[in-house]
This record gives structure tokens, sequence and C-alpha cells, in this order.
């Protein structure tokens, strides 16, 4: 029969949507390149692809993304480059106020703010404080972020908790650690994407992905579309996830 030999589209089951998805948004200098272009130019593209994917996760229901901006090796970049990623971040986080905000986003950043400038650190109170009462889809951006920074400052933290008697060796637990890294009170992410075909983690929330799902594409980000994103979500719900029993 023609009608059964129709092979079904694959859909999304909204009943099992991840929680929180993890993105490593890697490849702009790729695209850039590919067009003869300047890097800066695919990093701009890359921002106007994060718009689109974070507003479809948002509309989706999905209630946490967390997405790799810039990370704590990137400052190893041409200066030029440094530059201007981060005259864009902040611009992203002062447009998002009025776009992503008015979407009922709450945007948060992760990742050591010290290092930054007085100015982007000024704007991401800012940004943070105006979204904060907003009820969709919290927004990590990782910001100067590497997961060996955020745990070694947790360690740290219990380290000093325990020199002055707050806390005892036996009190040190996951959880106790979990408590103290920039995603305090959130739940780990259940898929982790990266594009532009590189299969590493590059110092990317080492503790939090402990049981994520990894689903690698060779798209580059700025061609990441909310269609690829569908694709992602779908093949994480053909995983079996058993978490070490038997499933
Ligand atoms: C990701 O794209 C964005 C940042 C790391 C800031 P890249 O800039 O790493 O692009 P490729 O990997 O060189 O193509
Ligand atoms: C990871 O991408 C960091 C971000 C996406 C912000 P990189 O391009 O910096 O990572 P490597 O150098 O390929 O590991
Ligand atoms: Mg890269």
């Amino acid at each position: 029969m023609l009608f059964g030999k129709r092979k079904r589209e694959a859909v999304i089951d909204y009943e099992n949507l991840p929680q929180h998805i993890g993105v490593i948004m890697d490849g702009n200098g790729r695209w850039a390149k590919k067009r003869g272009l300047p890097r800066s130019a695919g990093h701009k593209a890359g921002a106007d692809s994060l718009k689109k994917i974070v507003t479809a996760c948002n509309n989706m229901g999905i209630k946490y993304i967390t997405v790799y901006a810039f990370s704590t090796e990137n400052w190893s970049r041409p200066k030029e480059e440094v530059d201007y990623l981060m005259n864009l971040l902040l611009g992203y986080l002062r447009d998002a106020e009025n776009t992503l905000a008015g979407e009922n986003v709450v945007i948060r950043t992760i990742g050591s703010r010290t290092e930054l400038s007085e100015e982007i650190q000024q704007q991401i109170i800012k940004t943070e404080e105006f979204t904060k009462n907003n009820t969709g889809i919290v927004m990590n951006i990782a910001l100067n972020y590497g997961a060996r920074e955020e745990l070694t400052s947790a360690m740290r933290s219990l380290a000093e908790d325990a020199a002055a008697g707050r806390i005892t060796p036996e009190q040190v637990t996951p959880e106790q650690i979990s408590a103290r890294l920039y995603t305090a009170g959130q739940p780990d992410p259940d898929l982790l994407i990266r594009t532009s075909g590189e299969i590493r983690l590059s110092n990317f929330m080492l503790w939090q992905l402990a049981y994520s799902e990894m689903y690698f594409t060779d798209r580059l980000w700025p061609d990441f579309s909310v269609k690829d994103r569908e694709a992602a979500i779908i093949e994480y719900q053909r995983r079996n996830r058993r978490f070490g029993g038997v499933g």
C-alpha cells in the first residue's frame, strides 16, 4: 500500500523535552573564512543565530539553556578579535533588555567577572536585574567561563569553610560542590550540542555534563538553524538514558 510505505517523519515528543540544553557554539571563524569574510563577521552571524535559537527554545517550553560564548582560554586570541567579541557581548547584553527580555527570558552570565571590563560587569548586573523576574527560559551566557576555574573556586570556598570550622571533611558532598558552582540550583544539562565538527568539551561544564547526552554536528554555528535544533532534540529523545542502571 502506498500509504503504508511512506516513512513517517520523526517529530518532537513534547512530554520528553530536555529541561536544560548546553551549547558549545563553535565554527564562527570557519563560517566567515568560507565566505572570504573577517572572523568578526562570523561572530556577528553567530550572535544572530543565538537569538533565534533562544527564542525557539523558549517558545518550545525548554527551561534552561547555557551557551558557551567566551572561554577562559579565548583570551589567547589576537587582541583585535578579543576586543570585537567583548564589544559584541556587551551589545548583546544591552540589546537583550529590549528583545529577549520582552520575550520573558531570564538572562544570567556564568564565569569569572573580575577579568571583564568595568563596563561589561556593570551591564551584566543591569541585564540580570532587568530580567530576573521573568518566567520564561533561563539563559546562562558563559562568559569568561572555564570549568576548571569554576571547580577550583568551588574547592577553594570549601577549603575556606573547612579552615574556619564551618564544614567538616565528611560534609563535603557532591551536593555541596554543585551548590558552589555558577549553575547552583539549576538542573544539569540533559543535552549538550556542539557545532562545527569538533568532538571535545574545551573546558565546558565538566561537572555538570557527567550524564548529559552529547550531540555533535558538523554544522557551523552561524548556520545552525531551528530545524537543526529540532533534529538534535529528536536524536536526544531516541537515546536510552540509563544512568548506570539497566534501563
Ligand atoms: C566560536 O567560534 C566562538 C568563540 C569561540 C568565541 P570560533 O571563533 O571558535 O570559530 P572557529 O572554531 O575558529 O571556526
Ligand atoms: C570553545 O570553542 C569556546 C566557545 C565556543 C566559546 P573554541 O573554538 O575556543 O575551542 P577549541 O579551541 O576548538 O577547543
Ligand atoms: Mg572554535
